[in-house]
């Protein structure tokens, strides 16, 4: 059981007001709130031991080395990879999936085939599309239901001798359907296929076990699961991260520089060139500390009550439709009202101290399927309350009455 109400207590943006009245944040699966643990790590760094690392001899550069790659051995438990050089620290999750297909360019060929589903960010769409104009290999696409789940007797017929690669998301941003990716990546290494899951939405919710999945890459960004923006990583078998070249040239990922020739650095570093987030991959360290003190399960529990509660609210309100109806769902509730447009109803939300994301949550594909031009996202995460609920249900009545 969680204290939600202690909880709250670590989050100080949750004190603010918006427009006069208490923040109500139901925006997460955007970017989630950051805890004054994860906030606290972030000030020590800049007030005590900023420095370069990996390079300087001085005490303050070994303090931040070894903060940054201690940082990098608890990413690397949390998701149960063999080794710590598995993790490569990236910007985020869209770096991450960029890197991966960059490196694809020189394994691919023409006529080879690419799989991704219906239910992708366009992070997970556009670097593939990019990967195939590059090398001629082509792009089929896992169809999805009406209510928001991947066909997967569809799959199965994608796959042949042909596909080297399958994309995924573990949960879709805009619907919050929990993809099958057991059987997913079971299916693509019959056929010698390698898979990457997008881990952005997941993150924040489960606790993957990339052993146990088999997966070939797992990505994710840091601002999701309490920690700063602009750091993520991207987890890849040692086997694969060897096969793809760097992504990026400068300093760091180097082992000897000439002008003759260069030789490149062993994993993790062939990966991390220039100076990084180091502060933030500290902080993704110390986020990853906190949502483990809460404990995942905790975390799933109480998520998919409020999912339960939410949905339950939304349903009684007339003209109502819910998009995303799957059996496996993570707590993210996109809808719209009748023929409202969403900007209309996030604008006078905000105006009551509520933000939801509305628009096509960089999803457009999944718009098109419905006919729709985006929706209204309320997304929940484990601070949020059913009282929460109760305000914004209230709220969305009013917005509603002024709007039609
Ligand atoms: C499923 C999914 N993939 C990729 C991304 C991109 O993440 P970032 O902007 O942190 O790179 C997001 C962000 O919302 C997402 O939800």
């Amino acid at each position: 059981m969680l204290d939600v109400q202690n909880i709250r207590k670590d989050f100080p943006i949750l004190q603010r007001k918006v427009n006069g009245k208490p923040l109500i944040y139901f925006d997460n699966a955007a970017t989630s709130q950051t805890p004054q643990q994860v906030i606290d790590v972030i000030v020590d760094y800049y007030t005590n031991y900023n420095a370069n690392i990996h390079r300087g001899v001085h005490s303050l550069s070994q303090e931040a080395t070894d903060a940054y790659e201690q940082a990098r051995i608890k990413i690397q438990k949390h998701f149960n990879a063999k080794h710590p050089h598995e993790i490569i620290y990236t910007a985020g999750t869209t770096h991450s999936i960029n890197l991966v297909a960059n490196g694809f360019s020189s394994l691919l060929q023409k006529g080879d085939e690419i799989i991704v589903s219906a239910l992708e960010h366009h992070s997970n769409i556009v670097p593939w599309q990019m990967l195939c104009e590059r090398t001629g290999a082509i792009l089929k696409v896992i169809p999805m239901n009406e209510n928001g789940e991947l066909i997967l007797s569809d799959f199965d017929a994608l796959l042949n001798d042909h596909t080297k690669l399958v994309f995924v998301n573990h949960i879709s941003n805009a619907l919050g359907t929990i993809n099958p990716i057991e059987y997913i990546i079971d299916e693509a290494h019959k056929v010698g296929a390698a898979v990457l899951v997008d881990g952005a939405q997941s993150c924040p919710h489960i606790k993957p076990d990339v052993q146990a999945l088999d997966v070939d890459f797992y990505v994710c960004s840091a601002h999701k699961l309490c920690g700063p923006t602009g750091v993520g990583m991207l987890y890849g078998k040692e086997d694969w991260l060897n096969k793809l070249p760097p992504y990026q040239g400068g300093g760091e990922m180097i082992a000897e520089v000439s002008f003759e020739k260069t030789t490149y650095a062993a994993l993790p570093h062939k990966f991390e060139a220039g100076t990084p987030n180091i502060c933030g991959g500290i902080a993704f360290g110390a986020a990853i500390d906190y949502m483990n003190s809460i404990g995942f399960d905790n975390i799933a529990q109480y998520e998919h009550e409020l999912l339960e509660y939410g949905t339950e609210q939304l349903q009684k309100i007339e003209g109502l439709k819910i998009y995303g109806t799957a059996k496996e769902k993570t707590s993210v509730i996109s809808f719209n009202v009748g023929t409202i447009h969403p900007y209309d109803i996030g604008t006078i939300l905000d105006k009551m101290g509520i933000a939801v994301r509305t628009g096509h949550h960089c999803a457009q594909p999944i718009m098109d399927f419905y006919k729709i031009p985006g929706t209204v996202r309320a997304s929940f995460m484990f601070y949020n309350t059913k009282e929460e609920i109760d305000t914004f249900i209230t709220a969305l009545k009013k917005a509603v009455m002024m709007l039609s």
